[in-house]
């Protein structure tokens, strides 16, 4: 295929199927286990047979002193796809633990029952599930994280999920943010995920292994949730002082341009403009989340816009030049 017919298919492909590293999954989840105890765990979006989610749980079943464990696994719709989903029966699977001592989760401890449906997270049998369910953890599939995330809130679940940092830009998700129902987890950036046979190759960040197994990644992949943990308690250590010069303030919002989030100053009582990647160091104990550049745009902080002017405000604009989606912040505490 020509190199840009094969982009243009690559794009326009809803391509979800995305394997998660269980390396990955253990060094996020390491940090979680106090929240586990007791736990009903759900999977929604992982088949099994596939899902290192599913992995990571059932072999720490006993050391996490789950409940539970649920995993629904979504039939495909495609027949060559790399899970092998080799059947239209959806099905889902329940793990209370090991029966036999060996501290194995062996097939004759996993009940796999069949689903009517065909496993779709907001399916009513998957619904009934999340019911059940103290804690989802997922990376669910890129193109629904919107309303993915929605459910679970509607729900009122604790979570835990991979997604793109392009999301807290998502009106909706960057709300949840704004009001402390949702929060980065500890690692983000750069992230490598196993993807189906017939993907097709992409000129950059894909790459096939000495085995044939195909890999894509994310350079922004970062863990959403809503579970409290010690690092986001954990203050930034500030060492600049405001200066005008150093940190101007912008053409048309009442605020200041700080370009890295480590040179927030310590000393600056209004608001601050800080770059998207501040949320992977936030701690609302220290600062306050304002709103952002399109809230701006939206209308909805109209006091942040500089008196008399007319001009554009879908960003924030400095000597005239447009700006990176900016998150506008204030220290906590600081005189209004
Ligand atoms: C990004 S992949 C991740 C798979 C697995 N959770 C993991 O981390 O390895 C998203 C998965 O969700 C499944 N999926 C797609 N649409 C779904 C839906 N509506 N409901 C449930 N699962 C879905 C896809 O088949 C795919 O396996």
């Amino acid at each position: 295929m020509a190199k840009n017919s094969s982009l243009t298919a690559a794009k326009s492909a809803k391509e979800d199927e995305f394997y998660t590293q269980l390396s990955d999954i253990e060094k996020e989840l390491k940090h979680y286990r106090s929240h586990f105890e007791g736990k009903v765990v759900y999977l929604n979006c992982d088949d099994p047979r596939v899902s290192n989610f599913f992995h990571y749980f059932s072999y720490n079943f006993e050391k996490l002193g789950l409940k539970k464990l649920i995993a629904t696994c979504y039939k495909s719709q495609d027949i060559d796809l790399f899970s092998e989903h080799n059947t239209e029966q959806a099905v889902y699977l329940e793990y209370e633990g090991d029966k036999d001592g060996d501290l194995v989760p062996g097939p004759n401890e996993i009940g796999i029952k069949p689903l009517k449906g065909d496993g779709d997270f907001r399916s009513s049998e998957s619904i009934e599930l999340l019911k059940q369910a103290d804690i989802v953890v997922t990376n669910p599939p890129f193109s629904l994280f919107r309303e993915h995330v929605a459910q679970l809130i509607d729900h009122n679940k604790k979570f835990l999920l991979i997604g793109s940092q392009n999301a807290i830009t998502y009106k909706d998700v960057f709300r949840l943010f704004k009001e402390d129902k949702l929060w980065q987890g500890y690692n983000s950036g750069d992230m490598a995920f196993q993807v189906p046979d017939h993907y097709p190759p992409r000129e950059t960040r894909f790459w096939v292994d000495e085995s044939g197994t195909k890999w894509r990644s994310l350079g922004n992949a970062c863990w959403f949730t809503n579970l409290d943990t010690p690092k986001r308690h954990e203050d930034l250590i500030l060492y600049k002082s405001y200066s005008p010069a150093e940190f101007p303030t912008y053409d048309n919002y009442d605020a200041i341009e700080v370009g890295r989030t480590e040179h927030i100053p310590a000393d600056y009582d209004g608001v601050m403009g800080v770059p998207i990647t501040f949320l992977s160091r936030y701690n609302p104990d220290q600062f306050e989340i304002v709103g952002s550049d399109h809230e701006v745009k939206d209308g909805l902080l109209p006091w942040l816009v500089r008196e008399g002017w007319t001009g554009k405000v879908d960003r924030a604009y400095l000597n005239g030049k447009r700006m990176y989606a900016r998150i506008l912040i204030r220290r906590k505490g600081a005189p209004a």
